[in-house]
């Protein structure tokens, strides 16, 4: 097995959300852990995970100009794919009733083909390292809210992500099964 983890990350969350993806894989394996912008060639991975924050109910530009620019080469990789966001902000950015949702449906749209397995997880939010930009954005929504602050959010959980890893391998090891079984009864 060789597995590319590739993401794409604002303030660092995914990063250690995929980083805690590559310790659970099985020793056996060879793991690449590398953003999206690092990612030359896919051709050398059998295994391709692609995770992305939630941002405005949407992914990264980064993580949607990956996907497109390999599109075709991640068409036969065991493919899977993870959200990263806050519950609550998906729900009400912009007056959506289920933002992880809208969210899902928006990463299926840009993928050349369906996952094995997907899976939104929580995420983190830091006030103090928001950029110009988000922190106006954010005070504004929790201004909305009723709070004063934006507050520090920690909804991140290790043990989530290696349940994610697990189940990915599940659903890998049913396909291949599944594969060498057509293969074996397909004729010449
Ligand atoms: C400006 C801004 C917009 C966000 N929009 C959403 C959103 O629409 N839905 C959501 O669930 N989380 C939203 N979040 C929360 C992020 O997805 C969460 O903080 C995530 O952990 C960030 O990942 P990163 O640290 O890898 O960049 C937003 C955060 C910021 C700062």
């Amino acid at each position: 097995m060789k597995i590319l983890i590739t993401y794409g990350t604002r303030y660092g969350s995914t990063a250690q959300i995929s980083q805690w993806m590559k310790e659970r894989m099985p020793s056996s394996a060879e793991v690449s852990l590398l953003t999206v912008s690092q990612v030359e060639s896919v051709s050398a991975f059998t295994h391709v995970i692609i995770g992305s924050p939630l941002y405005d109910n949407d992914l990264l530009p980064e993580v949607k100009r990956f996907i497109a620019e390999f599109d075709d080469d991640l068409y036969n990789k065991h493919m899977g794919v993870f959200g990263v966001a806050l519950s609550h902000l998906g729900r009400g950015l912009y007056g959506e009733a289920d933002g992880g949702l809208v969210y899902f449906n928006r990463f299926f749209n840009y993928l050349p083909t369906k996952p094995i397995y997907s899976r939104l997880l929580g995420g983190a939010l830091h006030p103090e390292l928001l950029n110009d930009r988000d922190r106006k954005l954010l005070e504004a929504y929790y201004r909305a809210k009723g709070s004063k602050q934006i507050p520090f959010e920690q909804e991140m959980d290790k043990e989530q992500v290696w349940e994610y890893v697990e189940k990915y391998l599940d659903f890998v090891a049913v396909k291949t099964r599944l594969q060498e079984k057509m293969n074996r009864t397909s004729p010449e």
